[in-house]
């Protein structure tokens, strides 16, 4: 086919060179994708078919997540198949089998129910494909390869270290002080460890009756699962506030208020603002309110008073550590991690980015300097 062309050009030399720079290039493009067979050990050390899944658009984060990766990835020379799963399970296991089948050589996968890929993944494993976690750990499964995230737990401890900061408890500050505690999906990982992590720091001020959680929900970590907010969803954890406000807070303020990450503390905020809070009120001034992501919404609300930290993990360093675990992994190399996260089934080798959290004080240096966003955006 290649000697037709060529010899086509020899006779058609001008009209038919820009045909044949076109077509040289989608065999150099297309050809990664076409090799349904190849195996991963096979694979060449840059180019190839990598499919990225993440859970779902409604939350900033994923598509940062997403846009990083494809354009980390495509920069290196892999072509990316990069799907959305709209927070839908079953959507999710059908997109990993489409890609199984399109013959990717690496799957990155941001699970929705991280217990729920076990089956998909022994297809990926009989297939040969380098699996990732990407953000959340794959549970139940020897069929993962690596795993690359933040510092979970480190996330919990930052909020609640920022809380005990806020509030100046190590200093003797004794309030008391009303505290209610909300955690993540209970089908996510993540939410265990973030949970775990503030409440190693909370609770010696719970037990001492300095945090005093009126409602009692959510004291100690085993209790994670029976108020996690299903899919992260903000309107729940708006109702889930709302109900918490008027049972417990109708004679007296809530005073602090532990949310995991952004877009339950959106909804947080929603309901405070409903029920009368507002920042520097007098009688009812706005709790300490924790978040995590960065979110443009919460930024806002951070700058606005309503929010009063989120947690920066920058999606543009966990791409880049995914992207060089693939092409360590590709290029036959060691593959580079710092720790190990049991899922139940073995040790899941892992590279943890470090969290840090942003505020009124530091968001300038750390969000706009840095190029994550600009002034005009957090407008
Ligand atoms: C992520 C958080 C995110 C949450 C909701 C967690 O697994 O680590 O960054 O806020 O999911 O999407």
């Amino acid at each position: 086919m290649y000697k037709k062309i060529v010899v086509v050009v020899l006779v058609l030399a001008m009209a038919l060179s820009f045909m044949v720079a076109c077509q040289a290039k989608e065999v150099e493009t297309a050809e990664p994708a076409a090799t349904t067979e190849a195996t991963v050990e096979e694979a060449p050390a840059a180019g190839g078919l990598v499919g990225v899944l993440m859970p779902t658009k409604d939350l900033q984060r994923w598509n940062q997540d997403g846009d990083n990766m494809k354009s980390q990835l495509e920069a290196k020379g892999y072509t990316v198949d990069l799907q959305y799963a709209n927070n839908d399970v079953a959507t999710q296991v059908e997109q990993i089998e489409n890609m199984i089948t399109k013959g990717v050589n690496v799957l990155v996968i941001a699970s929705i129910d991280g217990s729920a890929l076990a089956n998909v993944l022994e297809e990926a494993k009989a297939a040969d494909i380098l699996v990732i976690a990407y953000d959340r750990l794959i549970m139940d499964t020897a069929n993962i390869d690596y795993y690359a995230t933040f510092d979970n737990e480190m996330v919990g401890t930052i909020q609640g270290q920022y809380i005990v900061d806020t509030l100046g408890l190590a200093d003797g500050n004794v309030g008391p002080f009303t505290m209610e505690i909300f955690v993540g999906s209970p089908d996510d990982n993540n939410a265990k460890l973030f949970n775990k992590g503030a409440l190693d720091v909370l609770a010696p001020y719970i037990e001492n009756g300095v945090l005093d959680v009126k409602s009692g929900e959510g004291k100690t970590n085993e209790e994670w699962t029976k108020i996690g907010i299903l899919g992260w969803k903000s309107e729940d954890a708006q109702a889930r506030m709302e109900n918490l406000l008027t049972t417990y807070y109708s004679d007296e303020n809530i005073d602090v208020v532990l949310s995991p990450n952004d877009s339950l503390a959106q909804g947080i905020t929603a309901a405070l603002i409903a029920a009368g809070y507002e920042p520097g009120s007098e009688t009812k001034p706005f709790p300490v309110l924790t978040g995590q992501d960065c979110d443009v919404n919460s930024m806002k609300n951070i700058l606005a008073g309503t929010q009063s930290m989120s947690i920066f993990k920058d999606t543009r360093d966990l791409a880049a550590r995914t992207v060089t675990m693939v092409d360590q992994y590709l290029a036959g190399q060691t593959v580079e991690t710092n720790a190990t996260y049991n899922n139940n089934v073995f040790e899941v080798p892992s590279y943890l980015c470090t969290p840090v959290f942003a505020d009124i004080n530091n968001y300038k240096e750390l969000l706009i300097d840095s190029g994550y966003y600009t002034e005009d955006q957090l407008q």
